[in-house]
């Protein structure tokens, strides 16, 4: 911890200044998470906090989409993004045109995106969904047939839980689609009595062999509120490190996997951006409108 104290103080007093906020995603590594975060959470939290902010200036520790969906709700604040590099598998697996194409295939099929999407695939659709709310957000539309995109896995994870037909994209999160159902039966042999928690971007069979699959939120919550002896999260690596400091006396496995775009942010990129206000995210005057009410009607939720 003593490597990251000048930096971490640098960015405390660089806030102040600036009238700054962080909000970090749960995948931010612990010095991040611990140190300089004045918000942390799943998208879903981060996208609602986002609404709530007093602060001139709003530096997002996590990947693009999250700061454009902070920039989306804080049209007249300053959006910072330590790393413009910091994407997504899963924002990078679908285009506006691609939308176009499945609403052509399926006239009338409300469209759900996961707001792991370009603001430009956001504009497109009816209203965004996170994780934390797919569900709930697929039956609010009262339709018999739904389209999700870009996730498979979140929209077949979703289809077992409901009676809404989805019709899926074949995006896929680069970090969860590497996890197998052979994993998790080689844990639970090697790990006795181990609780597997799964993040709902996973393969459906590696959900239909966990205890629990939730956002990264639900899957903190949920070692908060059972206190398992023995867990596992499968999902990205800093998840861990960052919910087992809460909790000491909980053994926690870890096999996991990194995600490449959330580790571009570090405390020296984060400092950077306070200093020189860069990043700064902009959105395009030509689809802010659409795209807001996508993300509006699921916060409205
Ligand atoms: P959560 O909304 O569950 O935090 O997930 C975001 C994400 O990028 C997972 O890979
Ligand atoms: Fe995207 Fe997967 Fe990384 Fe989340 S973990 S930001 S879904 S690539």
């Amino acid at each position: 911890w003593a490597v990251f104290e000048e930096d971490i103080a640098a960015i405390l007093a660089l806030k102040r200044q600036r009238h700054a906020v962080v909000l970090a995603h749960n995948y931010q590594t612990p010095e991040i998470f611990h140190g300089v975060a004045d918000i942390v959470g799943d998208s879903l939290l981060l996208a609602r906090e986002a609404t709530k902010v007093d602060a001139d200036v709003i530096v997002l520790a996590g990947v693009h989409f999250m700061a454009e969906t902070a920039k989306l709700l804080n049209p007249g604040k300053t959006v910072l993004i330590p790393d413009l590099q910091a994407g997504c598998s899963l924002a990078d697996s679908i285009t506006a045109a691609d939308v176009r194409l499945m609403r052509a295939r399926h006239p009338g099929v409300p469209v759900v995106a996961y707001v792991n999407t370009s603001v430009a695939v956001k504009a497109e659709a009816d209203v965004c969904c996170t994780s934390g709310n797919a569900r709930a957000v697929v039956e609010s539309l009262g339709a018999e047939h739904v389209i999700m995109l870009p996730d498979e896995y979140l929209a077949r994870n979703v289809a077992t839980q409901t009676k809404v037909r989805i019709t899926a994209w074949k995006g896929h999160c680069e970090v969860h689609e590497r996890f197998s159902a052979d994993d998790v039966r080689t844990l639970r042999d090697n790990h006795p009595g181990v609780t597997v928690l799964a993040h709902p971007e996973c393969p459906p069979e590696v959900v239909a062999e966990a205890d629990f699959a939730g956002s990264t939120a639900a899957m903190s919550d949920y070692v908060g509120a059972k206190r398992p002896s023995r867990v596992v999260l499968l999902t990205e690596c800093s998840m861990s490190d960052n919910v087992a400091v809460m909790y000491p006396d909980i053994e926690f496995v870890r096999p996991c996997n990194l995600c490449p775009h959330m580790k571009r942010i570090t405390l020296k990129n984060i400092r950077h951006a306070l200093e020189t206000t860069t990043h700064e995210v902009t959105i395009d005057p030509a689809l802010a409108d659409r795209a807001r009410r996508s993300v509006e009607r699921m916060l409205a939720l």
